[in-house]
């Protein structure tokens, strides 16, 4: 016979780890007083040569290639549309506003850095003189408008699981538009999503301890929810974008065929994630599972090399569109 173990509640969980969120917020988050800002990476309009300095940061952005453009507004979108994921965090079960203060101390935190993002870009693709920026404007209304379902709803696990796997996804899309920026000659808008991306990681690493430290507690549950969350995909923040005059959702599948003929990120980063999260979880050698939760680590064990299939056989050629957002 197995022994019978209580199960602990999600939110015994949640509240026994936001004891020590202090500790994880000196740890994951950085001093604020000495953190980057945006105006470290622009212009200063105090400055005696600041249109000098705007001709300069033009001439470099001549040569971004269109399709580059709109991968760039996607993501700037995507990281302005932060009031969405922070209402959303804020309601997930154990995440109180009540003492403990843990949790939500933690999320406004996170909010406050990932906040300089979406800032910066922004700032910078004014600048930039590409940008039809008030078509960019609308469709980021229309997405804080939409809100999101990523598929987790109140559960901290499969948000967590979610998180993790978001912050992996925009570290390897802010690396490779930082890559691509420099090939195409604007090493400022190249230092700027580098910047970003390294705020990714660090934040990536943030949510996988989560989990780490909930699959040590609680590893059938954490498991299970893991394997939830894969079952239906991970859903994009940005899965509701659309540009004027469009109904809901009309251009995530444009923008993400252009960030998958970027190379910027593809079904292939995808599968990567995965991988990444199986291994930093070691899910392969998690034990002690009831039988549903040993299944779902089967599957979750089984599921890199059947998207690796997939993505061979179904690499549909991606169409070009034409966006509002790039100014011809
Ligand atoms: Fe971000
Ligand atoms: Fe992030």
């Amino acid at each position: 016979m197995h022994e019978v173990k209580l199960k602990p509640s999600r939110i015994e969980v949640m509240h026994h780890l936001a004891e020590k969120i202090d500790s994880s917020i000196e740890e994951y988050l950085k001093n604020i007083d000495d953190n980057w800002q945006p105006s470290d990476f622009l212009p200063d309009s105090r400055n005696q040569n600041f249109s000098k300095e705007i001709k300069e940061l033009q001439n470099e952005c001549k040569e971004l290639p269109y399709d580059y453009l709109a991968v760039l507004v996607g993501d700037t979108i995507t990281e302005e549309a932060l009031p969405t994921y922070e209402s959303w965090l804020m309601e997930v079960d154990g995440i109180t506003k009540e003492e403990p203060q843990g949790w939500s101390k933690w999320i406004r935190m996170w909010t406050a850095e990932e906040n300089r993002h979406g800032d910066l870009l922004n700032k910078f693709l004014y600048l930039s003189g590409r940008i039809n920026m008030r078509e960019m404007e609308i469709s980021t209304q229309y997405l804080i408008a939409d809100g999101m379902d990523n598929g987790a709803a109140k559960d901290p696990y499969k948000n967590f699981v979610y998180t993790s796997f978001q912050e992996l996804a925009t570290n390897i899309s802010h690396r490779r538009t930082a890559t691509l920026a420099k090939k195409h000659g604007s090493n400022q808008l190249s230092q700027i999503c580098g910047v970003i991306a390294a705020d990714e990681a660090r934040h990536a690493k943030a949510y996988k301890s989560f989990v780490t430290k909930i699959f040590e507690i609680d590893a059938s549950e954490m498991m299970l929810a893991f394997e939830n969350m894969m079952r239906k995909r991970i859903a994009m923040p940005a899965h509701f974008l659309r540009q004027a005059g469009e109904s809901i959702g009309q251009s995530f599948a444009h923008f993400s065929d252009a960030a998958q003929r970027l190379g910027v990120y593809t079904s292939l980063d995808y599968t990567h994630i995965l991988e990444s999260l199986i291994k930093e979880w070691d899910i392969a050698n998690i034990s002690s599972l009831t039988s549903a939760a040993e299944k779902a680590r089967d599957y979750l064990m089984s599921l890199p090399e059947r998207f690796k299939k997939i993505a061979e056989r179904g690499l549909k050629a991606p169409v070009e569109y034409q966006f509002s957002w790039v100014r011809e």
